[in-house]
């Protein structure tokens, strides 16, 4: 009976060791929840492109292991995040979830996560409160606070472009409004003065009223936060305008990048900030944009970036884990104390898990963004009310 006893029980213990072992190598499961259509569809799909370009180089893995993936088309439309990002939690049981690139759309990810504590990579969504007072130990970003480019662009405009006054223009929602905010700290702790700011609710693209405005409030300098298919049409009808050569135009990179080709001309010269630029040629970023291009026949841009260095940081965690996603504080310690070799410069994360990097100060010449020197080396996201 004993006998029988132990064998039972040795037989448990190897069921339960075999079960461990099958969930340690089965397919991690990624939930990509992006825009997929609407001004953000091609963003969307640059990240899910440099995320599955990272997979491809490591023999379909990361971290060593198998990736299974799941999809939803968040339309960047923030009414529907929590359903949508729940899709993922409790339909789809994933383990990890990468995205977005809406603010608004991210805060209610963050907070499904926080609740659940799914491990969520945003690779752009640059919503301050996200690694501020939402931080939390399973909330990563490998993208940017919106404080950070516009920050940095208020320090350019003011110190090396020399404008005393400045009016911005935003869509109004989350990542506008805080970008403007971060403006206006950079321009005006240097003695810069916002005259004015001006919003159209997102993601409206009529600019005429407030062009005509700005025309005749003749301020030294605009700044604007605008990306995907809005930020083509801003840029051409800032140019249609003829605002181009009377008022110069600045904003957070997002406003030319990925867009160049859409934009032509009418982007040609414009200034702008970001922590990515198409020119670095660091040996990282020249390996990066071959087998980019190569692989999608398309020119990688900031996103794509975000999306790959997504990948990386996972398989930073996975790999320090030996693959084994359940030892999660093993998994987040080597995220938290990773050493990303990003194409954009290595970066290392803030204690509220945000990148810590450089903003180069680029010109658009032709179809390149071109570092033309550092706007902010290093910067860290303030992290204002992040307890971690
Ligand atoms: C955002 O909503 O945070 C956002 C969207 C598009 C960008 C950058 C930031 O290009």
């Amino acid at each position: 009976m004993n006998r029988f006893l132990s064998i039972a029980t040795a037989a448990a213990l190897c069921l339960g060791a075999g079960t461990a072992f099958a969930q340690t190598q089965g397919k991690l499961k990624v939930g990509f929840m992006l825009p997929y259509t609407g001004t953000f569809a091609a963003l969307g799909t640059a990240i899910e492109n440099g995320f599955r370009l990272y997979a491809d180089e490591n023999g379909g893995k990361i971290g060593g292991r198998e990736i299974e993936f799941v999809k939803v088309d968040d339309e960047s439309e923030p009414s529907k995040a929590t359903d949508n990002v729940n899709k993922l939690i409790k339909r789809d049981n994933v383990d990890v979830i990468v995205g977005t690139v809406h603010s608004g759309v991210a805060l209610a990810m963050a907070k499904a996560a926080k609740e659940s504590n799914t491990l969520l990579i945003v690779p752009n969504a640059g919503a301050d409160a996200v690694t501020g007072p939402m931080c939390a130990p399973n909330i990563f970003r490998t993208s940017f606070s919106n404080w950070q480019p516009a920050y940095a662009m208020g320090l350019v405009a003011a110190e090396k472009q020399k404008h005393k006054t400045a009016v911005t223009l935003t869509w109004k929602y989350a990542a506008g409004d805080e970008s403007v905010r971060g403006f206006k700290e950079g321009f005006e702790s240097k003695g810069g003065k916002v005259l004015k700011e001006l919003s159209v609710p997102f993601p409206n693209v009529e600019f005429q009223a407030l062009l005509t405005e700005i025309a005749a409030m003749k301020p030294d300098a605009v700044y604007v936060f605008f990306a995907g298919g809005g930020a083509v049409k801003f840029v051409k009808d800032y140019a249609a305008a003829g605002l181009k050569d009377r008022i110069p135009l600045y904003g957070a990179g997002f406003l030319t990048d990925g867009t160049l080709e859409a934009q032509g001309e009418a982007a040609n010269g414009l200034l702008t900030t970001l922590h990515y630029a198409d020119d670095l040629g660091n040996p990282k970023d020249k390996v990066f944009r071959t087998n980019y291009a190569k692989t999608y026949k398309l020119q990688p841009d900031v996103y794509a970036v975000q999306g790959y260095d997504a990948a990386q940081l996972l398989a930073t965690g996975l790999a320090a884990a030996k693959g084994d996603f359940s030892k999660r504080d093993v998994v987040v310690k080597a995220m938290e104390t990773a050493k990303v070799d990003s194409p954009r410069g290595a970066f290392t994360m803030s204690t509220s898990h945000n990148p810590i990097q450089d903003i180069y100060l680029r010109k658009v010449e032709g179809k390149v963004n071109r570092n033309i020197g550092l706007a902010a080396k290093a910067l860290a996201d303030p992290a204002r009310g992040c307890k971690l």
